[in-house]
């Protein structure tokens, strides 16, 4: 039988977020936009659109879905107050200062430290052309700008370069200011402006030309009619994933559903075919005049072969390079990307940093001038790898280090948010699914339950046993998991701290060894339920949280909740909490000798150094590197001894799914479980609670607007 498959969604796509922002501001009425892509880029673009005296709301982080735009005009906005910042967005800056073109009035653009290295020229020659006036504010062609918009000229311009950038601040320029204007590129790059005026009312013509492919606005109409579109899942999110499922091996069972798949966009595709990871598109509709469909990858080998890919491929997978990189580096043979010189003036030069980052983890990567050489190897690959403030790049990398002989460490996991909230989150759901998924397949034989077992589910008790290393997030997600299922909490930690506590108060020189089954008893040990949280009484008093967490208990209780008299004693005690609706049972021998049978076993770790700065920051210490590395050096230490010794040592139940939390926040963490849980008894996990696209008017006719 096949195991159950997994569906996900990714945000909405960038691109045509930022231009449905942008036109919709120009447009004469409200827009409404569903599905907007609510990343770092979009939301710095609607700030500067509010400066600009444009009513925009729905773009904040946790809104409703539908962002609102109230349209007054094509040259309607207003002076701002102060610089217009659009941080790390190439896209934001460019297609504003288009549309700002045609605005009578002065604004200064800026940007982030990435973006200030960024090429300007390459928009602001043609906007001086048409009559715009910029005037560079530190170091020529690049931000800060000052641009003056009025009255402009139509213009024929030839790009150079296949930049749909470019292209599209031209055309905003133009409709803005009611001109006439003709764009000739060298190849055809992605068309979600043209498509995007077209459902506004706007004639575009475009087509073949002797070099390349050219677009023409012969005459702009007076007025845009505002957009009501939803933005399908972006393309290049989506990419991510299917790498990951294309490395991971796991097929045909994951779907990323709902993606835009405009066919100027998903060049990646057939280089991907090429290496052995074909893609179904399935479910095929447009919406907001474009493609959309549900992303399959077939075949479930694993083994990926080399590809080559040269610049006529390269304008239709510009922002997939990263991840196509990252595959190459596991796949059989040497790879070859040329043609893609534009690479170099992205959020950061990817030729480089994608060579940099893949040496060393341990790939040989050669830069070309205008590309890359990759040879694939099967190696474990281990490193810290440098995001360069770049997205893709982080993610790119992230994919790689969530495979199996992988460990990857990325210096800002944070930079992915520009393009892709959510996206570490969605990477450890996707791997836990498919861990337990794997495991589900091939489940080891359960160890045979000894007698006297209260066992988990006869008694009408789920339990799920939730064990994992120090700073792993154990204690803190086990309570939210309770909380959330409705299930008791067995901290079984709290339970050695008190015997070690009794044992000290007895002795304060405890002599391991000399603790006799009698002792033990004589502390008489018990749980008090308050609720579903748990309280520890000892010799008829609750013990305060306090007690339990004093350091001389801290200094002795690793050894004494080593003593197998002990860990006997306690045995029955903690069996016996699986009772009522529910248990979620932590600690370190949960899943393999205290509840053997549980339903749902998770074993949660994180790389030592995170495990050691959550460790700092719990104990109010400033987590600085060298403090880090030193306290990451001691849990290391600590596992070490923890998973070798020989009496209940910290391992993972064979049949336990491994969550990696080196990246997700607590909440990440507990909505993580959860779905495991919840997924593991119902046997389907699902993940995409987004609700389904509204029913939209698309802003091209429909039919006809899939493939061109
Ligand atoms: C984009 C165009 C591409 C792409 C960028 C988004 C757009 O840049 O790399 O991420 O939305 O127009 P160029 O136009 O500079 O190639």
């Amino acid at each position: 039988m096949r195991p159950a498959g997994l569906s996900v969604r990714v945000p909405g796509d960038k691109s045509i977020t930022q231009r449905a922002l942008i036109l919709g501001a120009m447009a004469d009425g409200g827009s409404r936009i569903g599905g907007a892509l609510r990343g770092a880029d979009p939301v710095a673009t609607g700030r500067a659109l509010a400066r600009l005296g444009v009513e925009i709301d729905g773009l904040g982080a946790g809104e409703e879905q539908v962002v609102r735009i109230a349209g007054r005009g094509l040259r309607s906005w207003t002076s701002p107050t102060g610089t217009l910042d659009l941080c790390n967005s190439g896209t934001g800056v460019r297609l504003l200062a288009g549309a700002l073109a045609a605005q009578p009035l002065t604004a200064v653009l800026t940007g982030d430290e990435s973006l200030s290295r960024r090429p300007m020229d390459r928009i602001t020659g043609p906007l001086r052309q048409m009559g715009a006036s910029v005037q560079y504010l530190e170091r020529p062609g690049v931000v800060p700008f000052r641009i003056t918009g009025g009255r402009l000229d139509g213009i024929r311009h030839e790009g150079r370069v296949a930049s749909a950038q470019v292209k599209s601040a031209i055309l905003f320029a133009a409709v803005g200011a009611g001109v006439g204007v003709e764009v000739l590129e060298p190849r055809r790059s992605r068309d979600h402006s043209e498509r995007m005026l077209e459902g506004m009312g706007v004639e575009v013509m475009e087509g073949a030309a002797a070099e390349g492919w050219t677009i023409r606005v012969p005459e702009p109409p007076p007025r845009l009619s505002p957009l009501q579109m939803h933005v399908p899942g972006d393309f290049s999110s989506a990419a991510f994933l299917l790498a990951w499922a294309a490395l991971a091996g796991c097929g045909d069972l994951l779907a990323v559903e709902a993606v835009g798949v405009n066919p100027t966009r998903t060049g990646l595709l057939p280089a991907l075919d090429r290496m052995g990871a074909g893609v179904r598109i399935q479910g095929r509709r447009t919406t907001g005049g474009e493609a959309v469909g549900d992303l399959v990858v077939t075949g479930d080998s694993g083994a990926l072969r080399a590809v080559a890919v040269g610049e006529d491929e390269i304008p239709g997978m510009i922002d997939e390079v990263p991840i196509l990189a990252v595959l190459a580096a596991r796949a059989e043979g040497t790879s070859r990307i040329t043609g893609a010189g534009e690479l170099r003036v992205k959020e950061s030069d990817r030729i480089a940093a994608l060579a940099t980052n893949l040496r060393r983890i341990g790939v040989r990567a050669e830069e070309l001038g205008d590309g890359l050489e990759i040879e694939g190897t099967d190696a474990p690959l281990a490193g810290v790898v440098e995001s360069f403030h770049d997205h893709r790049i982080a993610m790119a990398f992230g994919v790689l280090g969530a495979t199996a002989g992988c460990d990857i460490q990325i210096d800002d996991p944070g930079t992915a948010s520009v393009s892709f909230p959510g996206f570490w989150d969605l990477l450890a759901r996707v791997r836990t699914w498919w861990e337990a998924m794997s495991h589900g397949t091939r489940r080891p034989p359960q160890p045979a339950r000894e007698p006297g077992v209260s066992a988990a589910g006869s008694a009408g008790c789920t339990v799920v046993a939730i064990d994992g290393s120090a700073g792993s997030g154990k204690s803190t997600t086990a309570a939210a998991v309770a909380g959330q299922l409705g299930y008791r909490h067995l901290d079984s930690g709290a339970l050695y701290r008190a015997v070690t506590l009794g044992l000290l108060d007895r002795d304060p020189s405890i002599a391991a060894g000399a603790v006799t089954p009698a002792d033990l008893e004589a502390l008489d040990v018990a749980i008090e339920w308050d609720g579903r949280a748990m309280a520890v009484r000892m010799r008829g008093s609750r013990v305060p949280e306090k007690a339990l967490r004093a350091a001389r208990v801290n200094s002795v209780v690793s050894t004494v909740s080593a003593l197998a008299a002990v860990r006997e004693h306690l045995l029955e005690l903690q069996r016996a909490t699986a009772e009522g609706p529910g248990l979620v049972a932590e600690g370190r021998d949960m899943g393999t000798v205290v509840f053997p049978d549980a339903v749902a076993k998770i074993y949660l770790d994180a790389h030592p150094r995170e495990r050691a700065r959550r460790r700092l920051l719990q104990r109010g210490e400033p987590p600085d590197a060298a403090k880090i590395e030193e306290e990451a050096h001691r849990l290391k230490s600590r596992d070490e001894r923890d998973s070798s010794r020989s009496l209940a040592p910290l391992v993972r139940a064979g049949d336990a799914v491994l969550l990696d939390t080196t990246h997700m926040d607590p909440k990440a963490q507990t909505e993580a479980v959860v779905r495991l849980v919840r997924g593991l008894e119902g046997s389907l996990f699902q993940y995409g609670d987004e609700p389904e696209p509204e029913k939209v008017r698309g802003v091209r006719p429909e039919p006809g607007a899939g493939g061109s």
